[in-house]
């Protein structure tokens, strides 16, 4: 979507974007590179870490010393074995989960700051990139090592032990990181708490890609999706975290209205009402609810100029059914 994002926003005047629900970065990285004043806000803390390594962060980059601090090996005995002990045969080998905990432990005794931001950055990254569908939502470390002729994913990827892995999204990592006119800024903050004043003009410019919610079937929920990547955040207090009725040991769920389809369409109209002074740019999926329709009607209460400005189709992973992905635009 970056490319269809950037062919509407290059045409529109703006200094100021906050990002509302930033999630991976990416569009907030694309603003950045705008040379915008950006502020990147998602309320899962792995995405806060992932917003000040690459968004806020603007001239550390991951040093020789720091890669070797972060790889360094330790006696067993010497860190903790939660992933190894809680995880096992769930998401990673036993090997990989010692590899973990090793590195969790060195990662933790840096000094916190924009070098560790990176380091776990790349150690997400290299989570993701060994999980088939690249999702913690099924425990199917199986489809991972079994035996048979494969139609999808990729197992030279999920068997590149994490070392190279991790090494190679190091390289990446520094290349991201740009120094640009304006400072960006992170927070991890409910989309609904998220201070209208935090940089003095105002957000001229709110980018909007919430939680998808299926007219049909389970509900896409990011914390429980990547709540191995958030546990990683909250090392020592994950095992107390872990909900036990979950197969695959996720974290113990926590309400969140942007998941819940009686009420989304509320929350939809309070959230724009929040933001009515800006132009917002808000991304869709054709198939989720409330519909496209409706989220015309209400955007035409509020704004004067309101137009779907790109409408994409795509398939994403797990679902079976294709469906479009549109950009709106409104403003006054
Ligand atoms: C569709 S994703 C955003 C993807 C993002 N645009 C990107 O390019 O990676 C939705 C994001 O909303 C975040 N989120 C969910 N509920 C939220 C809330 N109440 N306040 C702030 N962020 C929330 C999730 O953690 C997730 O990262």
């Amino acid at each position: 979507m970056i490319p269809a994002i950037y062919d509407v926003v290059k045409k529109l005047e703006f200094e100021t974007v906050l990002d509302a629900f930033a999630g991976t970065g990416v569009v907030s990285y694309l603003f950045k590179r705008m040379d915008k004043q950006v502020l990147f806000n998602d309320h899962l803390h792995f995405n806060y870490i992932i917003g000040r390594a690459i968004i806020e962060n603007s001239e550390t980059r991951l040093t020789k010393a720091d890669v070797d601090q972060i790889l360094k090996p330790k006696p067993y005995e010497e860190h903790s074995h939660l992933i190894e002990e809680q995880f096992a045969d769930i998401y990673y080998t036993n090997e990989e989960n010692v590899w973990l905990d090793r590195v969790i432990s060195n990662l933790y005794e840096m000094e916190p700051g924009y070098n560790q931001d990176l380091g776990f950055w790349c150690l997400f990254q290299s989570c993701i990139t060994k999980r088939p569908f690249s999702l913690f939502h099924r425990r199917n470390l199986n489809l991972r090592t079994r035996n048979v002729k494969r139609s999808f994913g990729n197992k030279v990827t999920w068997d590149t032990p994490f070392d190279i892995h991790f090494k190679r999204f190091v390289e990446e990592v520094n290349g991201y990181i740009i120094k640009t006119k304006k400072s960006c800024h992170v927070l991890r903050s409910d989309v609904m708490q998220v201070p209208l004043n935090y940089f003095e003009q105002g957000f001229d410019l709110v980018y909007i890609d919430p939680p998808y919610i299926p007219k049909r079937g389970e509900n896409i929920i990011y914390r429980d999706l990547y709540h191995f990547l958030e546990g990683i955040t909250q090392y020592d207090e994950w095992e107390s975290q872990i909900d036990s009725k979950s197969k695959h040991k996720r974290i113990k769920p926590l309400y969140n209205v942007w998941n819940d389809k009686k009420s989304i369409t509320n929350v939809f109209t309070d959230m724009l009402d929040r933001y009515k002074n800006s132009t917002i740019l808000l991304s869709h999926r054709s198939e989720g609810i409330p519909s496209t329709n409706d989220l015309l009607d209400m955007l035409n209460k509020k704004w004067t100029s309101v137009s779907i400005v790109n409408s994409i189709g795509h398939k994403y992973a797990l679902s079976t059914r294709d469906s479009n992905e549109i950009l709106i635009l409104a403003h006054n």
